[in-house]
């Protein structure tokens, strides 16, 4: 099915077209530009809601109206903004609720963009507002193609801690538990004399003397996730009923760690997302972006996805903000395609001349578009795009998964853990070695179906239901290869341990017992030799005391007083066989292992050659 029935066999190509920062004499010229640049699509209007609605009486379409007809005449389609991303500041002065809290309790107030609450009634009620009235004016306008609802929810204000979050967060709990006591259960409350006696003396996380109850402050992650899951609902609801048909999406950052997109995914017709490479970081860039790509592919499998924004140049949010150099926008834009995207779009059309973002680079920059190496570029990519237009609605067929949870990441990063766990440069690290050769890869939840596949790879998979660990074991018992890696299995959904010895659940998949955990400092390391060919590799930043209950070892640590317990083992499980390391070896350490599992699981790469060298010689 394409993602925009408007446009069924091309690849959309364009940007964020925000006019209301110009003089409407520019806006000609930008349709005799975006012609020229072969664009087909805007996300138009993102953070125009000042001008749209002046004051809480007055709703302003007129300027918008011309823009649509404009785009319209010039043959350009519309993925119109519900422009709900940065309310105006009479609203917060007026109905200071829509304003979010920090865990301090500091307010965060308007002058920026996203301050909103989710949980705010005002916000909320002033939104729907909005989104009807939108949808109303342009349900039959030609132009319109698909709705971005509000923007990249949850980037800069990641929770709220306001009065309204406060009660709506009691309202989740009450939802969740039923009962106080069921509540006190979960969160093992019994710890440090933090049982409630009502829901009205619970609080969201906020700062306090210590470390904060860690299954609090899961639900409050789960409960933020959901908070803004309902404002999205709430517009497309909304949208659903004025403009049935027409596509409603928004668009994501994988990395945003408030948002579990996997149960987003469900609720957007087509997956969009944000992707920022760091130029300075050269192949690591590019392996950066191939990661995100595919975790955003796969939350709708079989359904291509679209690029919906990039840098067409240079950002000004690191600390240092290069170019690309020339021919790498071409070269990330094509490798979104390659990796199942059916659009290309970038921030922005017209680099802006005021604000925080003036230094972004736009499609059209500052200068003469003439005499602009960028705009040659998107020149150039619009007309390829076009040419290329036959991979539209093309499909990625991965026989590997990487399992990734969202729950996961929010567990293992609370405080008071072992060691500081990098959950998801762990799993970025071993998407990495299968992105080197070629192997195209899915990511997963544990409770995917896993039979389409014949390799499972699940680091660290610290937070882990029972019915989870079923679904592993199945996988594996019907001849699957599965690769489980170190902090597995530790915690159930409430983050309480597996009692019974680790790793919890999946010790009779692995084979193993998991007695102590030694995470290693900066620098510090412990051979680990491999039985068969006696290679010896560098283990790094954590190792575990293992024992054996039916595996078998293929790696053992050789210093400190855990020497000779296995690094890596091997467990037969049915028809299939299970995996298991215990800590994090160095390069090349870890490229055999993968080795070993990849034969074992005989996947094959969709290219036999060596991986092809980026053009992009910039970084490391
Ligand atoms: C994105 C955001 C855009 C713009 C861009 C600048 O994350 O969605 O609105 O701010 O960054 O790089």
């Amino acid at each position: 099915m394409p993602i925009l029935p408007k446009l069924p066999a091309t690849i959309a190509y364009g940007g964020d077209y925000n006019p209301e920062q110009w003089p409407e004499s520019v806006w000609l010229e930008d349709m005799r530009l975006m012609r020229e640049a072969g664009v087909n699509l805007v996300s138009l209007g993102i953070f125009s809601w000042a001008k749209v609605q002046p004051d809480e009486a007055t709703y302003n379409f007129d300027w918008l109206d011309r823009v649509m007809d404009l785009l319209t005449q010039s043959g350009i389609l519309v993925c119109l903004a519900t422009v709900t991303a940065s309310p105006p500041p009479w609203m917060s002065v007026k109905y200071p609720d829509v304003l979010p809290v920090d865990a301090n309790g500091v307010t965060l107030y308007h002058g920026s963009r996203q301050h909103y609450s989710p949980s705010s009634p005002s916000y909320r009620r002033f939104a729907a507002q909005l989104v009807r009235k939108l949808a109303e004016r342009y349900r039959n306008h030609p132009a319109l193609a698909a709705w971005h609802v509000n923007n990249e929810y949850a980037c800069h204000t990641s929770e709220c801690h306001s009065a309204s979050s406060t009660v709506t967060f009691r309202a989740w709990l009450r939802q969740k538990y039923g009962t106080i006591g069921n509540l006190n259960a979960a969160w093992g409350t019994a710890f440090w004399s933090q049982v409630y006696g009502d829901w009205d003396e619970i609080l969201t996380p906020r700062r306090a003397p210590h470390d904060r109850n860690p299954t609090q402050q899961l639900d409050f992650k789960r409960f933020t996730s959901d908070a803004f899951l309902q404002l999205y609902q709430m517009e497309k609801a909304i949208l659903n009923e004025l403009t049935p048909g027409v596509p409603v999406t928004t668009n994501l950052v994988w990395f945003i760690r408030a948002i579990d997109a996997r149960s987003w995914a469900p609720e957007m017709d087509f997956i969009a997302w944000d992707c920022y490479p760091d130029p300075l970081t050269g192949h690591a860039a590019e392996h950066f972006a191939a990661a995100g790509h595919d975790i955003m592919r796969s939350l709708k499998k079989n359904q291509p996805f679209m690029l919906i924004e990039q840098a067409p140049s240079a950002v000004t949010w690191r600390q240092i903000n290069p170019p690309k150099p020339p021919g790498v926008m071409r070269l990330w834009s094509l490798q979104a395609l390659a990796r199942g995207a059916d659009g290309v779009m970038f921030f922005q059309w017209r680099a802006s001349i005021s604000g925080a973002e003036k230094y972004i680079t736009g499609m059209i920059g500052h200068g003469d578009p003439a005499q602009s190496r960028v705009f040659a570029e998107i020149k150039a990519l619009g007309a390829e795009l076009k040419k290329l237009s036959n991979l539209t609605g093309t499909v990625v067929h991965s026989r590997v998964a990487v399992v990734f949870d969202w729950q996961v990441c929010w567990a293992i990063e609370l405080e008071a853990k072992p060691a500081r766990i990098d959950y998801s440069g762990w799993t970025q690290e071993l998407h990495r070695h299968f992105y080197e050769r070629n192997i195209p890869v899915d990511f997963v939840h544990p409770d995917a179906e896993l039979d389409q596949y014949d390799l499972v790879v699940a680091p660290a998979l610290y937070l882990l239901r029972k019915q989870d660990a079923e679904n592993l074991k199945l996988f594996v018992s019907c001849g699957g290869t599965l690769l489980a890696t170190y902090f597995s299995g530790i915690v159930d959904e409430n983050e309480q341990i597996v009692l019974g010895g680790y790793p919890g659940h999946l010790r009779e998949l692995l084979g193993v017992r998991i007695e102590e955990w030694i995470p290693l400092g900066e620098g510090q390391t412990n051979s680990v030799r491999f039985t068969g060919n006696g290679a010896v590799t560098t283990s790094r930043e954590w190792s575990e005391v293992v024992h054996l209950e039916g595996a078998k070892a293929l790696a053992h640590y050789e210093d400190d007083f855990y020497a000779g317990s296995p690094a890596l083992t091997e467990n037969v499980f049915g028809k299939g066989k299970a995996f298991y390391l215990s800590t994090k070896l160095d390069e090349l350490g870890l490229a055999e292992i993968l080795k070993l599992v990849i034969l074992r699981a005989g996947v094959v790469p969709v290219l036999e050659t060596p991986t092809i060298a980026s053009s992009f010689q910039g970084g490391t």
